[in-house]
């Protein structure tokens, strides 16, 4: 394949990059979206493999036989509530082979046409080397962690010790000049040096930030791992690299800063950490009385409503209970029940969570709204629903300034004229605290698996 014909095939991927991500951005559109980034990235995998450069085509299929296979067992056998942990861990191999390139290159740069009139390793090279090196570096060990939190392999409590911020500096400040040092001269202690400190400074950077927080760290790695790639792409002289890696970057970026919105924090509150321990849970609440009702019950006040607005929650995941909830919404809207799904930006553990599982089982796209579209629409309905939802629908977010999730916008479901909260114990979500909500009048209980209620109030209907 000719040079020329290369660089339009890759125009013509990163192109079908831009229109996936674009695809992507609506519920309705995502499938196209998908399927659009995966042509690109055959063209992408097809052109590279049919460069003239290639030396070897047996590792390439032993790594595609092997990695593939590896990817494919997993994405079929993974959890969808375990896929937070699951993008982390691809993360962390994306910063692993952005360190890896950048060392086959400073040992062969020859191979890599990098080496200028001196016989020594271009500046430019060496610059973009030790950045995309650095990147990498720190997205392989900060998503090891990020992995071994959200897997329970350790505490997701944060880690905060005295001088942490200091020390991150001191490591920060270091590294910085050992990366001046290679950049200058090529040394390969230097730049040993800059891997092992930006190792290091990925662990001491991520250990402090608590489980909560861990959706907008994996989002944030992420982006660093499109940076190392571009970073990468500028070694290998790979010009579809360098756009993809700036997609992932960017869009990662633009992911965390959205995640921030949701729960009202800043990206510096998240990065600089110690949010998202086990709060302190309310030891009155055992004491409290709440109304609890049956499922007959449930279906009794549902069918007799106008409106009702059903907020999923990390507990329909956990359940698997969307497909009931499809067959509980369907017989109410024959019963002539207005029925809206409101979604929060962070419900469940991984952005868009809820959207996928109500994706899955068909629920139509225009009966899903965001939380500043229905938000003013609760003191308009009948019942709220709330399905294995907690913290995204706790009003203490609104009155208690103490409280760990202060600030972060909620569904407002105490406005509606009757709460039902499917769940199974009055345990507390995410956050580790309590939540008012439930122990209203106008609330009433319903304790069980959230796909076992729904089955029996569709029974009841
Ligand atoms: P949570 O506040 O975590 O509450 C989930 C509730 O589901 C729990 O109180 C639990 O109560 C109930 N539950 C669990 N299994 C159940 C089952 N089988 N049947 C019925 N109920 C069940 O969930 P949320 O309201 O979706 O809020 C999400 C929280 O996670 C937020 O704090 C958010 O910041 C955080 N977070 C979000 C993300 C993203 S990006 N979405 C990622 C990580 C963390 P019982 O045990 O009593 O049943």
């Amino acid at each position: 394949m000719t040079a020329d014909l290369a660089a339009l095939a890759y125009l013509v991927a990163a192109v079908c990059f831009i229109l996936a991500l674009k695809g992507l951005s609506a519920p309705g559109s995502s499938r196209r979206g998908n399927l659009v980034g995966m042509i690109g990235m055959v063209i992408a995998v097809a052109v590279t493999i049919a460069d003239p450069s290639v030396m070897s085509y047996w590792w390439i299929v032993a790594g595609l036989v092997i990695g593939g296979g590896i990817g494919t067992a997993i994405a079929f056998n993974i959890r969808m509530t375990a896929m937070p942990q699951l993008v982390a861990a691809f993360h962390s191999l994306v910063g692993l082979a952005a360190v890896l390139v950048a060392a086959a290159a400073l040992y062969s740069p020859q191979a890599y046409g990098i080496v200028g009139a001196d016989g020594a390793i271009r500046l430019d090279s060496r610059i973009e080397m030790i950045l995309g090196m650095a990147i990498g570096a720190i997205t392989f060990s900060g998503s090891v962690v990020a992995f071994a939190k959200l897997q329970g392999l350790v505490s997701g409590a944060p880690m905060v010790f005295r001088g942490q911020h200091l020390l991150n500096l001191l490591i920060g400040v270091v590294m910085a000049a050992a990366g001046v040092w290679f950049a200058a001269d090529g040394n390969t202690d230097a730049f040993w040096i800059v891997a092992a400190l930006a190792f290091l400074i990925g662990v001491t950077l991520i250990v402090p930030i608590g489980g909560a927080d861990m959706p907008v760290v994996v989002s944030m790695l992420n982006s660093y791992s499109g940076w190392a790639a571009a970073g990468i792409g500028f070694t290998l002289e790979n010009e579809l690299l360098i756009i993809t890696g700036a997609l992932v970057g960017s869009s990662g970026a633009i992911l965390s800063y959205i995640m921030c919105k949701g729960m009202n924090r800043s990206f510096f509150n998240v990065i600089l950490g110690g949010f998202g321990g086990a709060g302190p849970v309310d030891t009155a609440a055992g004491q409290r009385k709440v109304n609890q009702g049956s499922a007959d019950d449930a279906a009794f006040i549902l069918q007799n409503a106008r409106k009702a607005i059903i907020i999923p929650g990390y507990g329909m995941a956990v359940a698997q209970a969307q497909h009931a909830l499809r067959d509980l919404a369907d017989k109410l809207k024959d019963n002539g029940v207005e029925v809206a799904y409101a979604i929060h930006p962070v419900a469940g553990r991984m952005p868009g969570h809820m959207n996928v599982l109500l994706a899955e089982a068909n629920i139509p796209y225009d009966e899903v709204f965001e939380l500043e579209e229905i938000n003013s629409q609760f003191a308009t309905a009948d019942v709220a629903f709330v399905i294995g939802a907690n913290d995204v629908c706790n009003p203490l977010a609104k009155t208690d300034p103490s409280c760990p999730i202060a600030g972060m916008p909620v569904l407002n479901a105490e406005n509606a004229a009757a709460v039902m909260v499917v769940k199974r114990s009055l345990s507390p979500g995410y956050a580790g605290i309590d939540n008012p909500l439930f122990y209203r009048d106008n609330t009433m209980m319903l304790f069980a698996d959230a796909r076992k209620m729904v089955e029996d109030i569709v029974k009841g209907l």
